[in-house]
């Protein structure tokens, strides 16, 4: 693939919403970093997002909207998060709050959890093209896992060409640290990452001191924050003959009795789009029927497969 170096200008931008209507990925300026963008909606896009940055686990990401009113459309906001947002939106803050229910995003966007991180970036060209294309865009920071966060253009290009569509040059980022990540919902909120907005602004407008989930004198309940969503029922993986009782998650053409089937045609990036709404569904099904177990068809682990494996070994794990 070639990745396209496009100009910050009115063809530039077309293109950059053409891409993403498409499901293409396009890194593009942040006031923090530069973020590595897709339609959020879209479980082909979001999968894609992961394979570019070589991700070896899906972290849940931030989603990045025009303003507050789009924000609104995906997330819930309570009256601390609306002040929160009203003071310090556009700019480097990013809030996790309950996603609205019904909204379209890709359960892949958030890891299979009921909260989602929402962002509203200062950067103007990230202000035109997200109100150009009008929904959310799902950005991790656009470099390859493991590696520094990019603040410029050719950053992106170092790391990512070749493995995305696009890259929209706005020069450098004013700030070059990602965005401070804040839970409003903790009680005291909680600091979930220090980054471009100062720990001490946030709390002047708090009038209180954060939690911070390290902190052993103010412990986060664990169910407010749990960084990973799993099934409610037993895993078991590489099953290739299941069990009459259990119910079957399949992969790929011979799974004919499975309850789902993550992508009859062994497509990977397929599977990792569909993983965390079917094992939502399986857990839903087992409540009904009756099953003990939630049994699944052996996945390579090749390319975005190791994600899905790493996933899947946790689901697994004795709890
Ligand atoms: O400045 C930034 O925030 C950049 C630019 C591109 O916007 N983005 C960025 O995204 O740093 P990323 O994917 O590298 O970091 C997102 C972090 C995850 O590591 C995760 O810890 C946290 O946000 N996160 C996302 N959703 C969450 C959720 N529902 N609950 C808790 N933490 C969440
Ligand atoms: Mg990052």
């Amino acid at each position: 693939m070639k990745t396209e170096l496009l100009l910050p200008d009115k063809d530039g931008i077309a293109r950059v919403v053409e891409l993403w209507r498409k499901g293409g990925l396009v890194a593009f300026p942040t006031e923090t970093v530069y973020g590595l963008g897709g339609d959020a909606s879209n479980g082909n896009a979001v999968a894609r997002i992961y394979e570019a940055k070589c991700r070896p686990s899906f972290n849940p990401l931030i989603i990045h909207v025009a303003d507050l009113a789009q924000a609104r459309k995906y997330a819930e906001f309570d009256a601390l998060a609306r002040q929160l947002a009203e003071a310090f939106w556009p700019g480097p803050l990013s809030l996790v709050l309950p996603i609205k229910p019904g909204v379209e995003l890709s359960p892949l966007v958030t890891a299979g959890l009921d909260t989602i991180a929402v962002r509203v970036p200062e950067n103007p060209l990230a202000q035109k093209l997200l109100r150009e294309f009008g929904g959310a865009i799902a950005a991790p920071s656009a470099n390859p896992s493991g590696r520094l966060s990019p603040s410029t253009a050719a950053h992106v290009m170092d790391g990512l060409a070749g493995r995305i569509d696009a890259v929209i040059n706005g020069g450098a980022c004013a700030v070059g640290l990602e965005s401070t990540i804040v839970h409003p919902g903790s009680a005291p909120p909680a600091l979930l990452r220090p980054g471009g907005l100062p720990v001490e602004a946030l709390e002047a407008m708090l009038g209180q001191k954060m939690a911070r989930p390290d902190d052993p004198d103010q412990p986060i309940s664990p169910g407010q924050l749990a960084s990973h969503y799993a099934p409610g029922l037993p895993v078991q993986r590489d099953v290739t003959a299941p069990d009459p009782h259990a119910i079957w998650l399949g992969f790929g053409p011979n799974c004919g009795a499975s309850a789902r089937n993550l992508s009859h045609n062994a497509d990977l990036r397929e599977a990792a789009a569909n993983l965390f709404g079917m094992l939502h569904e399986l857990d839903g099904m087992a409540k009904k029927s009756g099953a003990k177990v939630i049994q699944i068809a052996p996945i390579p682990n090749t390319g975005i497969g190791a994600a899905i494996n790493d996933r899947l070994s946790r689901a697994a794990a004795p709890r």
